[in-house]
């Protein structure tokens, strides 16, 4: 009979093996591009972390925190002298490669796995060059109306064992309101009211999103360590929502004044997302298809989107 003590053995000499073997491979990948690694004393925290986003129209709206900023993909778009064709993002993310390149009249590509980078960009597609006037209408509607309030009825919003008591009953019920009532509207008003309430999830909860985990405030009620956490001001549901209709208005739709001021628009690319690995989709694309490749890569095993993001 096998012993639980070798089984536990052969276990960790496994992973130490398959570690191993990965530091390997990191050694020799170090290797053949040490001579192609430059360090730009330029390219600041501000300009290589989300940072530079949280105030710039359009990229404010969803706060992916492990995105890069628009400034950093229009430095090096300049730094190399890519001014046409087309680049591609491999691990895409919130689409910050994507958006920053096209509005520079660059085509992009982008691959992305997780459900909710993918969203976040056919949301962004959709409302840059599908959308109607009378859907903006209808979206202006919602946040002066509060549309949601008025639905009687509710859909369940499902959740994991690491999401159960995210949300105030009262912001729950909200939520539930809002996602029945979003049922009457065309497609491409519920992509963007859903990216909306995407938007503001965090924001309307009790957790908040640290390095590997999901963090719960002491008023969730969920088992707090010897130091309560207190994540500060928890926004009203009602409030949060219209607020991101109306940013998301005001980016989109700027003042005549603004328009007066800069009449001309570059010609914009064109975006196409790919949803899944790269690993898959990569050895699919065409020979010699890009002029540019620009990505942040997920640390190998370091970080777990799908635990941060499962709200
Ligand atoms: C550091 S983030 C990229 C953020 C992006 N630069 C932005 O500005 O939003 C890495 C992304 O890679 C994605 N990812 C991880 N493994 C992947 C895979 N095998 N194929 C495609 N995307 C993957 C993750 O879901 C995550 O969104």
């Amino acid at each position: 009979m096998v012993s639980l003590a070798s089984i536990s053995n052969t276990v960790s000499e496994l992973e130490s093996d398959g570690l191993g073997k990965i530091d390997n491979l990191d050694r020799q990948l170090h290797q053949r591009f040490q001579n192609e690694f430059l360090d730009h004393p330029s390219l600041t925290r501000l300009i290589v972390s989300f940072q530079a986003n949280k105030t710039r129209p359009i990229y404010r709206w969803y706060k992916y925190k492990e995105a890069f900023s628009a400034s950093l993909i229009e430095y090096l778009l300049q730094q190399y002298k890519t001014t046409q064709g087309k680049v591609l993002d491999p691990f895409a993310g919130s689409g910050t490669a994507l958006f920053a390149a096209r509005e520079t009249g660059i085509d992009a590509d982008g691959i992305e796995l997780l459900p909710i980078g993918q969203q976040i960009i056919n949301a962004k597609k959709v409302l840059d060059s599908e959308f109607t006037p009378e859907d903006f209408d209808r979206i202006k509607n919602w946040s002066k109306l509060q549309v949601w309030k008025q639905c009687e009825q509710k859909k369940h919003l499902p959740e994991l064992r690491i999401t159960k008591g995210a949300y105030a009953e009262l912001t729950r019920n909200a939520i539930e309101q809002y996602l029945e009532a979003c049922k009457l509207e065309n497609n491409r008003v519920q992509a963007v009211l859903k990216f909306v309430l995407l938007c503001v999830l965090e924001s309307i909860s009790y957790t908040r999103k640290h390095g590997q985990y999901l963090r719960w405030d002491y008023r969730s009620g969920r088992g707090q360590s010897k130091k309560p956490f207190n994540k500060g001001e928890i926004l009203e549901f009602d409030n949060a929502i219209t607020n991101k209709i109306i940013e998301i208005i005001d980016d989109l739709l700027p003042s005549t004044q603004q328009i007066e001021l800069f009449p001309i628009k570059n010609p914009q690319g064109q975006i196409h997302l790919y949803g899944g690995s790269c690993l898959e989709i990569m050895p699919r694309l065409a020979n010699a298809a890009y002029d540019a490749i620009i990505t942040s890569p997920p640390y190998c095993n370091r970080y777990d989107y799908t635990r941060t993001y499962a709200l």
